[in-house]
């Protein structure tokens, strides 16, 4: 990996206020590996208390709305995960695609306000098996960033993008390195193509899907990936932690 690795868990809906030992964990062992940037996305509920105990570790939401402040009964939207403490925002994950039918132009809005609000973004894509099957996978994912990414000239502060094929989330199940590394390399020329070489550099590309201490150094070290969008795994410290270590590992070969 060239740039520094990030590794970002991404909790999903877990997590109490007894998982902030978990998050002070993570927190204190981060300070060991400074080469290596390392956040989480809890729950909305848990930003500012991770954000309070959070010295070294970046904290980020898993979605926000993307209006102003008004009538929208259980939204959050971005300038209020930003006051809670939150620096980045997970948008266009395939649950959130799923589950609450979001589209490319939602997703697309989402990243303005998010931006407006001086957030960063973690753009997710990431194609079905079925699709993979029939062999259009690099077509549905490039269509899904060219309709979401942001027309923004600078994107190297700002702007990460992570490929999660959905048939590898959760289901222990991890594409292959050379299906990742001629995916990651489609992903880059199309950041090339969009924000030119020198822009779009900066621009990491993260993996994510089944993503454990196990194979973290062997997907780290696969050409074009950036670090990992974790789930599972990062509900623990001793496991997300040794996705951690193996990403410093595999930036040191
Ligand atoms: P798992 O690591 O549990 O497969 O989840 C990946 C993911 O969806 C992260 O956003």
């Amino acid at each position: 990996m060239a740039e520094r690795p990030y590794i970002v868990g991404n909790w999903k809906m877990n997590g109490t206020r007894a998982m902030l030992s978990e998050a002070r964990a993570i927190d204190r062992a981060a300070q060991r590996y400074m080469k290596v940037e390392v956040a989480v996305a809890p729950p909305y509920t848990l930003i500012h208390a991770v954000h309070k105990e959070a010295e070294q570790i970046g904290v980020g939401a898993q979605d926000c709305h993307a209006g102003p402040e008004g009538a929208h009964t259980g939204d959050i939207n971005a300038p209020m995960v930003a006051d809670a403490g939150a620096k980045f925002v997970i948008l266009g994950h395939s649950e959130r695609r799923q589950d609450h039918a979001e589209t490319n132009d939602c997703i697309n809005a989402k990243i303005e306000s998010a931006i407006d609000a001086g957030l960063r973004v973690i753009l997710c894509c990431g194609e079905t098996l079925e699709t993979r099957d029939a062999g259009k996978a690099e077509e549905f994912v490039l269509g899904q960033l060219k309709a979401a990414l942001p027309k923004f000239e600078d994107p190297a502060e700002r702007l990460t993008v992570a490929y999660e094929p959905i048939w590898a989330i959760g289901t222990g199940r991890t594409a292959t390195a050379d299906d990742i590394a001629a995916m990651h390399g489609a992903i880059r020329q199309l950041l090339v193509d969009t924000y030119g070489e020198e822009a779009s550099a900066m621009v990491r590309i993260l993996y994510g899907g089944s993503v454990k201490p196990e194979n973290a150094r062997e997907i780290l070290a696969t050409p074009e990936v950036g670090g990992a969008l974790v789930g599972g795994a990062s509900l623990s410290a001793e496991s997300f932690l040794g996705i951690v270590v193996g990403a410093s590992e595999s930036d040191e070969s």
